[in-house]
């Protein structure tokens, strides 16, 4: 029997792909567990979800490491030591640096809410409602050292032309918590 892959996601806030890439690992859905959860905001919603499920969390504040290296640098070593096979950023809201690319690149991807190119950084959503868009969309791609601009792996469009942002993030949230997990089972296959 192949040896079952091994998660880790990063996330800071309050974890809703995190929950739904855990329960399609659990449900069988996804050949693989997630194993850890990284997270920069100990207080976050995402922390007790993890509890919840049995993932062990390595949660910190970033500040109080002496520099962004020494923080990635303790971040590789605890994926190592739980010898993870691929890292989804999910909601993690900090730019990573060559210090934990150069130990995981090639095996990190990310979820963003827009059709990247457009819209790249924070509040994407908000920022094409203002823009005046009528197709909304997520993004899964590779993470290198620029903000949403590493290659694409997936995307679906959503045509939206409504005016309530809360109603449009549900309709995100809904697209997201399909399309990354269908996305890992993809990369997993092809790996
Ligand atoms: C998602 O919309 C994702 O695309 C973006 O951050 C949000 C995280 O939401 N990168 P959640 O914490 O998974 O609910």
């Amino acid at each position: 029997m192949t040896k079952k892959k091994r998660l880790a996601v990063f996330a800071s806030g309050t974890g809703s792909n995190f929950e739904a890439i855990v329960n399609a690992c659990e449900a069988g859905k996804i050949p693989a567990d997630v194993v850890v959860l990284v997270c920069d905001k100990p207080g976050a919603l995402v922390v007790e979800r993890a509890a919840r499920h049995g993932v062990k969390t390595l949660a910190f504040v970033p500040k109080l490491f002496p520099s962004k290296a020494d923080m990635e640098t303790a971040i590789a070593d605890f994926l190592d030591e739980n010898e993870v096979d691929l890292v989804c950023l999910a909601g993690y809201m900090r730019i990573l640096s060559s210090t934990l690319l150069s130990r995981y690149g090639g095996r990190i991807i990310n979820i963003h809410p827009s059709l990247l190119p457009a819209f790249q950084g924070a509040r994407a959503v908000e920022r094409a409602m203002e823009y005046g868009v009528k197709v909304f969309g997520v993004t899964i791609h590779y993470v290198d050292e620029t903000v949403d601009g590493g290659r694409i792996i997936a995307q679906r469009a959503i045509p939206y032309e409504g005016e309530d942002i809360d109603e449009l993030f549900g309709l995100i949230h809904a697209v997201e918590h399909e399309l990354y997990p269908a996305t890992i089972v993809r990369l997993l296959a092809e790996r």
